[in-house]
């Protein structure tokens, strides 16, 4: 398999390590990139590098586009790249399959919304394609599930929601997990140590709601009727922490929404 990396930026090389890592090998992979910045990375990873003005000597299988939205249309019409031959698999934010394919001039486009845990095998990846290229399903999903695992979405609009709850979503976990940072610093011998600590913490976390099934029976395991646990649940919801999570995924859903109508 042929695989093209169209921008070598955070979630390019995160999809790269992660594909590496799980036994992808190097030769499989080309970045097309429009300067030699990111050297460093793809010499390390035994990667291959053109310029994206000399793709069209290639024949890929799949072309990831990895650049910001603001320039998707630039990159995309700029390369050298025969859209007619590679699948264009986008993981830009808020740019349609519509749009894509208008850029592109070819049908052959596929959404994904993967995040930067591919780096470690632990994306879930969102996947959005049109009837046309469900044929493209037995090469792609594989492909994507060496980086985590995969969820297929019947509407293109779902993306919205997707990318504000898992694409950004780990971020809005980590900003409520600052409380936790601050109150380990006190308690840990010094910085290093706390961030130790926090992420075993969070990985404990992950850990029972693995073994328990899920969010509940791991809250039972942990709560006891009126103990102190039960106060601090009360309180959370009290203060309406459920609200305050809806708001931050309306927001990002708000702003994928924009992005859509700005480009
Ligand atoms: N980061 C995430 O967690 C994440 C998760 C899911 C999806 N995404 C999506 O992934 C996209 C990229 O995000 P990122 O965080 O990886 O951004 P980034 O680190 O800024 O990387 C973007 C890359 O695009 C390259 N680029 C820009 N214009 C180009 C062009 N005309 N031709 C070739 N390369 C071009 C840049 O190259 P130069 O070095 O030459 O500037 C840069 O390396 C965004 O659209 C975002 O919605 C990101």
């Amino acid at each position: 398999m042929n695989i093209g990396f169209l921008g070598c930026g955070n979630i390019a090389q995160a999809m790269i390590v992660g594909l590496l890592d799980s036994g992808l090998s190097p030769s499989s992979i080309t970045v097309l990139t429009r300067n030699q910045k990111k050297k460093k990375f793809y010499k390390k990873n035994s990667i291959k590098r053109l310029a994206v003005n000399k793709a069209n000597s290639t024949k890929f299988d799949f072309i990831f586009l990895c650049v910001k939205p603001a320039d998707a249309k630039d990159a995309i019409e700029g390369s050298a790249i025969n859209w007619g031959n590679a699948n264009l698999v986008s993981v830009v934010a808020g740019i349609s399959s519509q749009k894509l394919k208008i850029f592109a001039n070819s049908d052959k486009v596929i959404r994904i919304m993967p995040t930067t845990s591919s780096e470690f095998g632990k994306s879930i990846t969102a996947i959005f394609m049109e009837e046309e290229q469900k044929k493209q399903t037995k090469k792609l999903i594989p492909l994507l599930n060496k980086m985590g695992s995969t969820i297929e979405l019947s509407s293109e609009k779902d993306l919205h929601e997707f990318t504000a709850v898992v694409g950004s979503g780990q971020a809005f976990i980590m900003e409520a997990l600052k409380q936790y940072d601050e109150k380990l610093l006190k308690f840990s011998k010094n910085k290093n140590a706390a961030s130790k600590n926090l992420a075993m913490f969070i990985s404990s976390i992950a850990q029972h709601i693995e073994l328990n099934n899920g969010i509940e029976p791991s809250i039972k395991k942990i709560m006891s009727p009126k103990g102190t646990t039960y106060s601090g649940l009360k309180a959370l919801k009290k203060n309406k922490i459920s609200s305050v999570f809806k708001s931050a995924f309306k927001a990002a859903e708000k702003r994928s929404k924009e992005i859509q109508n700005e480009y």
